[in-house]
């Protein structure tokens, strides 16, 4: 997942961190294991072998599910509506329309007017409001349900959010994100208009699933949702994504201030106590490494117990780690990463983060295909966002995770546009309740297609190489090095425009878009970017003429919108 930490806040933060080497949790009996694509064999359509542990349905009911909704962004009541917002109402939903010079959108029935910061392209409105986390047999809704009834024993209420418009202030301000954030970019954020976003996170929706907490007397919550963000494409980014978000709170209050001591004691045996339950780790072999919280640059909150904060981020890893055992297990059951998968032992390792509202954060990465990579970010939750959501007396952790992250290691899918697919070879594999090895039903040929350009001569046109150098591009929630946070018409060259472009014109036909070349002419000092586009469908054989056709639109609209020229 891309996580909204800031890359150099994390790199500084790792580069003074102290390891500890912690054993496996629990007495191992299995091992757990990783699953990966690359064993599978490539004919037929699934009949494996199918075990399941999880209930075919979580134990939650749904009357315990909320829509956390925002309100309507523009207009209030129908009545105050405009003219034009009113007649936009009637147009098709998730559709910009334009009339006599004015521009809004519909999306999810509600209407918002554009601005000079809008900066929606054509493909992102349809793929708004699939609702993919709520399809039965669709592996991105069995996984969440599996998330779900890790929590369940512990009567987690479960909310989804359906509109995927939110204010600038519940995505970024009510988190405490500051104001020259790199999430806060039009380069990396899908404006709506000056006011409203395509949220980027799960937890825009914190603060509302914390008042309702406080108004319902709950203390767990999950949120399922869609989230959008601008970004490079390969096997596993796609412009919108799933994430799921949990937070624990604990409140003890008592009106009378002697009694507080007591209460302070008593909160901290809760935790204690509830320690103890959390399950071990399935008996699979893991090898944690841990970061030691207590740091300069990971700090613990000013109003907080340094005892209490250990206990609850002990508490939170130990969650955790049962989820990534329990996904994992499950994956090596169904054969996902072959036939000895359960023999395999997996690591995972704890690193220091930062996140704008927790505090200390982590992330857990978990060693897969040969390399580190993050699975999720958590934290202690911020106290401001607590108070400012009526839970003054409450002390709590959060996390939140990438669902297609977690599903691709689950199911063993290799690429993360299948999870659009409609394509029966693909959605008849998948079963409520049931975790089953995907089986690919065809490898259609690839067909990559260079382009090459100058960029216009400016001083902020970072190199996309650089970035790279210098392992931040992963902070996908902003990237420090691509753009000033700030600016909302950057001038400069972005890559993530390039993106755009070519995602508009090729949507899901676009396996990968990579950087192959970069140099800067030593005369003119102009620099020069080759692009490598590779064009292959997940569904069927591409043409030499469509491929021509797409590669040609998309020169076009590079030279049209970008003004590079090519060479
Ligand atoms: N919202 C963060 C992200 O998208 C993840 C996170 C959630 C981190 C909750 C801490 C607590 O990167």
């Amino acid at each position: 997942m891309r996580l909204l930490g800031t890359g150099a806040f994390v790199r500084a933060a790792r580069s003074a961190r102290l390891t500890v080497l912690r054993p496996a949790l629990s007495a191992p009996s299995v091992t757990l294991t990783l699953g990966t694509s690359r064993q599978q064999s490539s004919h037929a359509v699934a009949s494996n072998p199918v075990r399941s542990t999880f209930p075919q349905q979580s134990n939650l009911d749904d009357a315990e599910k909320s829509d956390i909704d925002e309100p309507r962004a523009a207009g209030g009541t129908s009545d105050r509506l405009s003219d034009f917002e009113r007649r936009l109402l009637n147009q098709e939903n998730n559709s910009v329309w334009r009339d006599a010079g004015l521009a809004g959108a519909k999306i999810s029935g509600k209407t918002y007017m554009l601005d000079a910061t809008s900066n929606l392209s054509p493909s992102i409105l349809p793929l708004v409001g699939r609702r993919l986390y709520n399809i039965p047999n669709h592996p991105l809704c069995i996984t969440r349900k599996l998330i779900e009834s890790v929590f369940s024993r512990w009567n987690f209420v479960n909310h989804t959010a359906e509109n995927p418009v939110v204010t600038t202030q519940k995505n970024f301000d009510s988190l405490g994100f500051p104001a020259d954030h790199p999430g806060r970019s039009r380069t990396d954020t899908y404006y709506v208009n000056s006011d409203h976003v395509l949220r980027t996170h799960t937890s825009a929706h914190q603060v509302a699933a914390f008042e309702h907490m406080q108004k319902t007397n709950s203390r767990k919550y999950t949120i399922c949702a869609d989230v959008y963000r601008r970004d490079s494409i390969d096997k596993s980014h796609f412009p919108v994504f799933h994430q799921m978000e949990g937070a624990w709170c604990w409140t003890v209050g008592d009106k009378n201030p002697r009694k507080r001591f007591e209460m302070f004691h008593k909160r901290k045996d809760m935790i204690k106590n509830s320690l103890k339950e959390i399950p071990g780790l399935g008996g699979r072999l893991v090898r944690v490494e841990d970061a030691v919280h207590h740091h300069k640059s990971n700090p613990v909150q000013l109003e907080h117990d340094e005892e209490v904060t250990s206990l609850l981020s002990e508490h939170l890893k130990r969650h955790l780690e049962a989820l990534v055992d329990r996904v994992f297990t499950e994956a090596a059951a169904a054969g996902v990463g072959g036939e000895n998968a359960a023999d395999k032992p997996i690591q995972i390792r704890w690193v220091e983060a930062y996140f704008p509202f927790t505090s200390p954060s982590f992330e857990l990465e978990v060693f897969w295909q040969g390399e580190w990579m993050e699975l999720l970010g958590c934290g202690i939750v911020s106290q401001p966002i607590l108070n400012k959501s009526g839970l003054h007396k409450a002390v709590g952790w959060a996390w939140g995770l990438g669902v297609e992250r977690l599903a691709m290691m689950l199911f063993g899918i290799p690429d993360i546009r299948l999870f659009w697919s409609e394509d029966e070879r693909f959605l008849s594999q998948f079963q409520e309740g049931k975790i089953t090895k995907y089986v690919p039903f065809s490898k259609f040929p690839a067909c990559y297609k260079d382009v090459a350009f100058w960029i216009p001569s400016s001083p902020s046109a970072a190199s996309p190489l650089e970035a790279r150098d210098v392992g931040v591009a992963a902070a996908a929630g902003g990237d420090a090095t691509k753009a000033s946070p700030t600016e909302t018409q950057p001038a400069a060259f972005h890559e993530n425009d390039i993106m755009e472009i070519v995602r508009d014109i090729g949507g899901t036909l676009i396996e990968d878009v990579r950087l192959v070349d970069e140099f800067v002419h030593p005369k003119t000092g102009r620099k020069s970017l080759c692009y490598r586009i590779n064009y292959r469908s997940l569904e069927r054989t591409l043409t030499n003429e469509e491929v021509n056709d797409l590669h040609r639109q998309v020169t076009e609209k590079l030279t049209s919108d970008l003004h590079v020229e090519l060479r």
